[in-house]
């Protein structure tokens, strides 16, 4: 796929087919984002390949967690600009809501349909049931600053490199919401941050929730030419 359409198509899948990936792909995928940029080359990154029956207990241990009504509470902090409850604020907020109402539309999820909001909040947390995931982690002497960012990066260029096999994906959060379960079930090291996961699959393009295009600010408010010296 060429480059600039790749980066107009891709979308978070959040409905995947259930064939499996063969781990010879996930591992030809990995083998192309390693190209990815770091500072200073650091390469921070580590990748867990998470599948089939560990996949399983994972959704299951957190499904748990969730019904259970336990906070997440991911090793990243979550951002806190509201003060004393985490969670966003502001033009932040906006879009965040923004993006929800769009989801929920397509999913017919109306307000006050707590049912229903759970059913999507589980769904969310077995990862829309892809056949495999990968999680991001780095050493815990890393934590801070630079190799968050490359991190970052590596979950992109895993997500646009996805796309050249037929592979769609969605960067997950709630992936590494709970950290003890992920540890238990996948073998995380103490010494290794987990940051950000992917759920991977093929996706279902008839699910409405994959026809969720999200929206993005305008240019304008976004960019602040300097061609002149300020001082
Ligand atoms: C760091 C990061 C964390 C994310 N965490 C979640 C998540 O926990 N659940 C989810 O459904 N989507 C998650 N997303 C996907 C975003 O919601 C999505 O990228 C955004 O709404 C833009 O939509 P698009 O990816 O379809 O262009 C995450 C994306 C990033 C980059």
């Amino acid at each position: 796929m060429e480059l600039l359409e790749a980066i107009r198509v891709r979308k978070s899948v959040r409905a995947y087919k259930p064939d499996p990936v063969s781990e010879d792909t996930l591992m030809d995928l990995l083998n192309a984002a390693v190209r990815a940029p770091s500072s200073v080359n650091s390469q921070p990154w580590e990748f867990f390949l998470v599948m089939g029956d560990a996949l399983d207990a994972l959704r299951k241990a957190y499904v748990e967690q969730v019904r259970a009504g336990v906070p997440p509470h991911p090793e990243i902090a979550i951002p806190q600009q509201k003060g004393t409850s985490p969670g966003l604020a502001g033009v932040y907020r906006d879009r965040q809501i923004a993006l929800a109402k769009q989801m929920f539309q397509l999913l017919g999820i109306g307000k006050g349909e707590k049912d229903k909001m759970q059913a999507w909040t589980e769904t969310m947390y077995r990862f829309y049931d892809a056949p495999a995931a990968i999680i991001l982690v780095i050493d815990e002497a890393l934590i801070s600053g630079w190799p968050l960012v490359d991190t970052g990066l590596m979950a992109g260029t895993l997500a646009y490199a996805a796309l050249e096999y037929g592979l769609g994906t969605c960067i997950i959060r709630a992936i590494v919401d709970y950290p003890e379960q992920l540890r238990a079930v996948v073998g995380i090291p103490n010494s290794k941050q987990t940051i950000v996961g992917l759920s991977i699959g093929y996706p279902d393009w008839e699910a409405p929730v994959n026809q969720l295009d999200s929206e993005r600010e305008a240019l304008k408010n976004l960019v602040t030419l300097v061609d002149q010296p300020k001082s």
